[in-house]
């Protein structure tokens, strides 16, 4: 097996050239510096296989296309690039770090131009492997209200919105923020969320409102399969205190069960037997890479 890639070994993708993460530079007048005005994706590896990169390159083209920036390769182009990146960063439980900006003009003007090549950067990030036993004790939350812009599909590098929502729940001596916009719900801070109410799961429909998560693709899946009954549909505040269960999901943290929300204990202070079964075939897709 071997050993997991330490930040001072990362050899990283900057603009077609591989060097180590400490010699990769980019100018001051980078849109994505001075603006955030880029796109990114992590896409999780487990053994050589990436899970749903296809599903993630299709978001990617979807951002891209919301800004209006050119998505400067083909998918198979991306795939040798992603097999370069994670040869020369070995490891068991990774994930890939993609963030395009519009590239470096001459002056600071929001104004956006033709002739300048994107930026493209590429890192690996290690991944902790999932502690099963003591992601099963659940993590807390905060209610917070969300924000952030209409346009939330969009996986923007903007991220100071989240920053401030995050340092909230960090202040609140919580791990997350379940976000609520006019009296809904629309997502965790970096994760989507979830409700089990008796056996149905229940998710907020995609939107400009919050971001299309690839766990959440998955879930769906997977419950589908399962003959579990899925209802995409707005969920108010009110509807949280009384689930019976609540996750929030992303591809690095997975399926993460809240046990207290607010004041609230969430099934009753512990992961819920949906979350039990509902990570097993989790599990099992991960091993499948599918
Ligand atoms: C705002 C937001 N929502 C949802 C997600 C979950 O997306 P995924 O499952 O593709 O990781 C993320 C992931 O970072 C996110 O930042």
């Amino acid at each position: 097996m071997s050993s997991p890639i330490s930040a001072a070994r990362q050899t990283v993708y900057l603009n077609g050239c591989f060097l180590p993460l400490a010699e990769a530079k980019i100018s001051v007048m980078d849109r994505g510096f001075l603006f955030g005005d880029g796109v990114y994706e992590v896409i999780p590896v487990f053994g050589h296989k990436l899970l749903r990169g296809d599903a993630h390159l299709r978001r990617l083209q979807h951002s891209l296309d919301r800004i209006s920036l050119q998505n400067p390769m083909s998918d198979s182009d991306w795939m040798q690039l992603f097999a370069r990146v994670l040869e020369k960063n070995p490891g068991e439980n990774r994930a890939i770090y993609l963030q395009i900006s519009r590239g470096v003009y001459p002056s600071r003007d929001l104004t956006v131009k033709s002739g300048y090549p994107a930026t493209i950067f590429m890192m690996v990030l290690p991944v902790k492997e999932i502690d099963l036993a003591l992601l099963a004790k659940g993590i807390k939350a905060i209610t917070i209200e969300d924000f952030r812009w209409d346009a939330c599909d969009i996986k923007s590098t903007s991220l100071v919105a989240s920053v401030m929502l995050r340092q909230q729940a960090t202040r609140a001596k919580v791990e997350d923020a379940v976000l609520v916009k006019h009296g809904y719900v629309t997502e965790g801070t970096a994760s989507n969320l979830f409700l089990v109410d008796g056996n149905t799961l229940i998710t907020p429909p995609t939107g400009h409102q919050l971001l299309s998560g690839i766990t959440r693709e998955i879930i769906l899946d997977l419950a589908t399969e399962n003959n579990i009954p899925v209802i995409q549909r707005p969920v108010s505040q009110q509807a949280l205190y009384h689930a019976d269960e609540i996750w929030l999901a992303s591809s690095t943290r997975e399926i993460a069960p809240v046990v207290k929300l607010d004041d609230q204990l969430i099934s009753k202070g512990a992961a819920g037997p949906m979350w039990q079964r509902m990570m097993g075939w989790y599990q099992l897709q991960k091993q499948a890479g599918r």
